[in-house]
């Protein structure tokens, strides 16, 4: 992972601020109440965790609706960043300092998230088998895990480099985030994918960096296998969007803009998870 990408927490932010968190979050509490199995007093609680949240722009939109909300990350510039951005908005959120793979909760959530491919952060099988039964120590039975990753058709990056300006206020980041020369390590199954920033800010010195993250990009038919390795889902659902409610059975078309898959915490150990596609 490089942290030094994720140390420029207001460029990370604006940068990658062009969603509507609060349309993907109707999107997770769809889930919750369509295909989780939390018992009522539970439900009550209303509890979210966010893993791998960096700005956590979605545990902040839980905690403005009133939920008991927790934010991890692995970079305690972006924990400390995301505390700050909620103590602006007069709001209340817990920030953890942690592993994704291995972390404990004080108590346990109805509802988790890994959102915008910080799962990609994942490089192994046994890492990824070890997050899903750490995530599942971490969930009330019945409870909901959503993964939103990067859609297998995307895969393979074209030729062009992956550049854009973001601007907010007297901010301007340009950034680019993958070039065609990134490398592939075909054993692996990871990419060294380049990032650059240019920040802007008023009159300030204008602060250029570069580096490397090594990301995975997990293919669905693995996914289904390290979910099952893991056994501690019962159900699991790959859909193709978090813009759409309800949603829809992944596919190949252009509707399909994202893998986001649904995870079912299961009361006791499973051999066998129910998918709800037939690859
Ligand atoms: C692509 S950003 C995504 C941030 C956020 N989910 C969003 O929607 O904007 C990835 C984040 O994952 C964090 N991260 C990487 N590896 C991690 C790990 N093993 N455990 C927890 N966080 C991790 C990084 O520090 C970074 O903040």
């Amino acid at each position: 992972m490089s942290k030094e990408f994720y140390r420029n927490t207001k460029a990370y932010d604006i940068a990658f601020s062009d969603r509507e968190f609060d349309t993907e979050c109707d999107f997770l509490i769809w889930c919750l109440h369509n295909l989780g199995k939390v018992k009522k007093t539970k439900l009550e609680k209303k509890n979210f965790l966010e893993l791998g949240c960096g700005p956590a722009r979605h545990t902040r939109e839980f905690a403005k609706r009133g939920w008991d909300s927790y934010a991890l990350d692995i970079s305690d510039e972006m924990i400390e960043y995301a505390l700050h951005e909620a103590r602006k908005e007069s709001l209340q959120i817990n920030g953890i300092v942690g592993n994704m793979i291995d972390f404990k909760l004080n108590k346990k959530v109805i509802l988790a998230a890994t959102l915008m491919e910080s799962i990609a952060h994942i490089l192994t099988n046994d890492d990824m088998v070890n997050h899903f039964k750490t995530v599942s120590k971490n969930l009330v039975d019945g409870g909901i895990y959503i993964i939103e990753g990067t859609h297998p058709q995307f895969f393979f990056p074209d030729d062009e480099t992956n550049s854009w300006i973001s601007e907010e206020g007297n901010f301007s980041v340009e950034i680019t985030f993958g070039t065609p020369e990134d490398t592939y390590n075909s054993l692996k199954q990871t990419w060294q994918v380049s990032n650059k920033m240019k920040i802007k800010h008023g009159n300030a010195p204008v602060v250029e960096t570069k580096s490397i993250s090594e990301v995975r990009w997990y293919l669905l038919q693995e996914m289904k296998l390290l979910i099952e390795k893991a056994g501690v889902f019962d159900k699991a659902w790959f859909f193709g969007s978090l813009y759409t409610i309800p949603p829809f059975v992944i596919d190949e078309t252009e509707n399909s803009d994202a893998m986001v898959i649904v995870l079912r915490k299961a009361k006791k150990k499973v051999n066998k998870v129910k998918f709800n596609l037939d690859l």
